[in-house]
């Protein structure tokens, strides 16, 4: 139940602060993009468990989630946190210590998000991949994505919101990516349709 009110809230409401300069308008777009990602992430680990214990797994539906992440988490929205970052170490230089692996963290995942949804699209094209290597590589990017979202939830979104109470209210958006959620936004993108069927069927047996 909690993930089909996950799923509804985040459809409902999208992602249409896009151009917003307000630094809480942006930080509340990053957390919902947060809660998108993490409905992400379960399905794909369960997926993977699928495949661990010897199941049949949706390859098709992990390479939609594999792409989503590539175009959305690793395009748009981590970019735009490593925009929010720099501010935040250029205004509150005592609230920046000990992030700077940050722009690291997200290149790592990056490339990790690349080369699953290389390995499960070849899979799902028929291709011989083992299947123990898109077990291992899937889970460990669910958790490192888990880790690092936890890591910005309960740490740096904090200093952003004592930076936000403190009176810096408005940030530099001039150099954000702005592209619309593909499928958590207004409108889903065709090619994400199925995606977005799984979903809402996973929220329905919730
Ligand atoms: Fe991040
Ligand atoms: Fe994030």
């Amino acid at each position: 139940m909690i993930l089909t009110a996950r799923i509804v809230d985040s459809v409902t409401h999208g992602n249409n602060a896009l151009m917003s300069n307000n630094a809480a308008e942006v930080l509340e777009e990053l957390r919902n993009d947060h809660r998108n990602m993490a409905i992400m992430i379960d399905l794909l680990e369960r997926e993977s468990n699928r495949i661990y214990e010897g199941g049949e797994p949706d390859y098709d539906l992990m390479t939609d989630i594999m792409h989503y992440m590539t175009v959305y988490p690793d395009a748009v929205h981590h970019p735009k946190e490593d925009r929010l970052y720099a501010e935040l170490k250029a205004v509150r230089p005592d609230l920046s210590q000990g992030f700077d692996r940050i722009t690291l963290d997200h290149r790592q995942i990056a490339e990790q998000s690349m080369a699953l949804r290389d390995s499960v699209a070849a899979v799902a094209a028929g291709s011989p991949v083992y299947r123990n290597k898109i077990v291992t590589d899937a889970l460990r990017y669910v958790n490192t994505l888990r880790g690092h979202m936890q890591w910005e939830e309960l740490d740096l979104f904090r200093r952003v919101d004592e930076m936000i109470n403190s009176g810096h209210v408005e940030i530099d958006a001039a150099n954000f990516v702005h592209r619309p959620d593909p499928v958590f936004g207004s409108t889903v993108e065709n090619k994400f349709g199925r995606l977005v069927e799984s979903i809402q069927a996973v929220a329905a047996c919730s």
